[in-house]
């Protein structure tokens, strides 16, 4: 996979450094219509093309792209036109497949204006958008040529989805650096010495196996469980955010982690107080499991009808491809 570089703070000053560097021939800024009203003006820029699409992962289809690339098309973008999304995990994830598309691959950057992009969806190259109510069935796997990270979006971030990117940091905690899931506080916005600490951890994984074919599975831990818990509240059109799901999914995975990955019960009891003081008691029942299992087994990560899991040992180290099947997992009732 190509390689990208990530700027630190400084929006502005990055943004220039890297267009001066480029040969682009036009700019266009997608944004949806809260990055347009609170993270377009922190930009400073002339000479560009806002393309604006409607925020939420409902919108995060094929139609949308289509009208991104009618877009382009309509302004006469060329092979040398430069698009840089700002915004969170569905503009990055969306405005990087369709930029990567559109005549074989165009120029794109990175702008993530929420917490769950910084840490997680604008780091390791998988781009995409869901198709037939499954998450992130079409895409690929390219980077920008640059990702800029500035923690100035933040201020305007509703504290709903602040906390639904420290799910991710929490997950990079428990996989990987104890201390950092210790350090994750309930209350405000992390400072930025801990969203680099998430992007090293997501960093370590992404770069020691790019095609999500062993090691980078570790980033999983929490989302088979998490991935279907989304799934299923998008089929029904419910107002469930990735990293709430994803919380969830944590807590149903540590039960796991204690009858299939050695996990100590205690231990991981506590962890999941932590996570409940975060994203709520998490409550299932035999339904709730068997539904969220039908939908994970159309999970494109399958093989076969069991399902593979990344499961904790111990705090900081997780296992992966623990194949389980549906009647190994009622076992946490
Ligand atoms: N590619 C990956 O590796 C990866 C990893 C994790 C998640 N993801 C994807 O990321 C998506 C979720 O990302 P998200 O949580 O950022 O959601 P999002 O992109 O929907 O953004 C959340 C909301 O915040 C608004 N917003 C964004 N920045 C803002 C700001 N600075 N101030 C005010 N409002 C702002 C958006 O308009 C939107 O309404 C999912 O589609 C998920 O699949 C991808
Ligand atoms: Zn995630």
């Amino acid at each position: 996979m190509n390689k990208s570089t990530i700027y630190w703070g400084d929006v502005n000053k990055y943004l220039h450094d890297v267009i001066a560097n480029l040969d682009c021939e036009q700019i266009f800024l997608l944004v949806d219509e809260n990055t347009q009203r609170h993270c377009l003006p922190h930009l400073d820029l002339r000479e560009f093309h806002v393309i604006k699409i409607p925020s939420g992962e409902a919108h995060k289809n094929i139609e949308t792209c289509q009208a991104i690339w009618a877009n382009l098309l309509d302004k006469k973008a060329t092979r040398k036109a430069l698009l840089i999304n700002l915004g969170g995990g569905v503009i990055g994830d969306m405005g990087a497949f369709c930029a990567a598309s559109f005549k074989r691959g165009i120029y794109f950057i990175n702008i993530p204006t929420t917490l769950l992009a910084m840490v997680d969806a604008s780091i390791g190259g998988k781009t995409g958008v869901d198709f037939m109510n499954q998450k992130n069935m079409i895409g690929l796997f390219v980077n920008p040529i640059a990702t800029i990270i500035d923690p100035i979006f933040l201020q305007t971030l509703p504290t709903r989805h602040i906390q639904s990117g420290k799910a991710e940091m929490l997950k990079h905690g428990l996989i990987y650096n104890l201390q950092h899931f210790q350090h994750i506080q309930l209350e405000g916005i992390p400072d930025l010495d801990q969203i680099k600490e998430s992007v090293r951890i997501k960093k370590y994984f992404v770069e020691a196996d790019p095609f999500d074919r062993n090691l980078r599975q570790s980033l999983n831990f929490g989302h088979t469980i998490g991935h279907a818990i989304e799934s299923t509240a998008l089929s029904k059109d419910e107002d469930l955010l990735h990293g709430e799901a994803v919380g969830k999914g944590m807590m149903v995975e540590l039960k796991l982690s204690t009858l299939y990955g050695g996990l100590d019960k205690k231990e991981a009891d506590g962890y999941i107080d932590k996570l409940t003081e975060f994203f709520g008691e998490t409550k299932y029942s035999e339904q709730d499991l068997k539904e969220w299992i039908e939908w994970a087994s159309n999970d494109k990560k399958n093989e076969s009808n069991q399902l593979s899991f990344s499961l904790l040992n111990q705090g900081g180290k997780v296992e992966n491809n623990i194949k389980l099947s549906l009647k190994d997992i009622l076992q946490i009732l």
